[in-house]
């Protein structure tokens, strides 16, 4: 049977570029709704300083929540060896590493090149505590640089595989298409193999579906998407939203892929979300438009 993973990022590139602060509280519940849809992953947060992004300063209490839920692969975000210590010390199960192939946009996110960053989680994975993933951020272009190398993409790429668990290719500005997302994907499997896993595609230009199709055509099981489109890098001039996750699994579901996620429930874990976030604008075509008539889980019955 198909099968993919995914993992929501909803808690963390959802909310550090969120108009208001979610209360810690509603993220809780937000984030057991989501789970209780069927998600076996979710990156709950991220161990930045608090003064940088004051969203994301409650992430050990969020954690400690989801810890709690069993069954789920508790993820969070760091950016240096200090926010590692942070994330092992909650006991988080899984910590991702933005790398960025841009130059500017890794002096602008993390305030430090890309060498320096591929430095920061090799010293991480040697200390280990937690699964490490790197994600290559702007692998696909930059607002701020501009075209990125694809020669940087794999170089990195090939740097993080030698001591993270796993390693993503993330279109953190939306800039991607679905015939440089295959290409690249291919790139850098073959320089790395199985350890690259995820793919992590921002909505911001309209293809991030097409991108994710893209990607699974090329053999990539393991997706990223964020509840209600919501998503953006703080520090990436114009990044905005991420892949849909209701719009995502009802791609995959309909295709007879399966995803384990319960849509019926997916629409109660976005009520909570938009309890949790009044006023943000919230996105999505299938919660908007309902299933289609017939529809049942694994695809459309066209056998009537
Ligand atoms: N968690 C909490 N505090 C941290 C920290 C972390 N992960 N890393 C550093 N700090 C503290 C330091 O202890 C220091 O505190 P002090 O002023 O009280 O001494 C202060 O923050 C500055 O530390 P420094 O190492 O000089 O960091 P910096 O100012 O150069 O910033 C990063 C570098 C990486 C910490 C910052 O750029 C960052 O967090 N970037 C990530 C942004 C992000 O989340 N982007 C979106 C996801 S892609
Ligand atoms: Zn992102």
């Amino acid at each position: 049977m198909n099968q993919v993973h995914i993992c929501e990022v909803g808690p963390r590139d959802g909310l550090q570029n969120a108009h208001q602060m979610m209360p810690t509280e509603a993220k809780k519940e937000w984030i057991s709704a989501l789970a209780a849809a069927g998600l076996k992953e979710i990156e709950v947060g991220s161990f930045v300083p608090p003064k940088l992004i004051p969203a994301m300063a409650d992430t050990d209490q969020v954690v400690k929540h989801a810890l709690s839920i069993p069954g789920l692969k508790v993820m969070a975000l760091a950016p240096n060896v200090k926010g590692f210590e942070r994330a092992v010390a909650a006991g988080a199960h899984k910590v991702g590493f933005p790398v960025s192939a841009s130059r500017a946009h890794s002096e602008s996110n993390v305030r430090m090149t890309p060498e320096q960053m591929v430095e920061q989680v090799r010293r991480c994975a040697e200390m280990g505590g937690a699964e490490i993933e790197g994600a290559v951020a702007t692998a696909f272009g930059c607002t701020i640089q501009g075209a990125v190398p694809e020669d940087d993409v794999v170089r990195i790429a090939v740097a993080l595989a030698e001591f993270c668990d796993c390693v993503a290719l993330a279109d953190t500005v939306g800039y991607a298409n679905p015939a440089q997302v295959k290409r690249i994907f291919r790139r850098v499997r073959n320089e790395i193999g199985e350890k690259l896993e995820g793919a992590h595609f921002h909505n911001t230009r309209g293809l991030g579906i097409a991108n994710a199709l893209a990607a699974y055509e090329e053999g990539v099981r393991s997706f990223d998407s964020s509840m209600g489109g919501l998503g953006g890098c703080p520090f990436a001039p114009g990044a905005s939203g991420n892949v849909i996750t209701e719009d995502l699994v009802f791609m995959f579901e309909s295709m007879g892929v399966r995803t384990g996620i319960d849509l019926e429930k997916l629409f109660e874990a976005r009520k909570v979300l938009v309890k949790g976030l009044p006023g943000e604008p919230i996105y999505g075509h299938i919660s908007e438009a309902g299933l289609p008539k017939g529809f049942r889980v694994g695809g459309i019955n066209t056998s009537a």
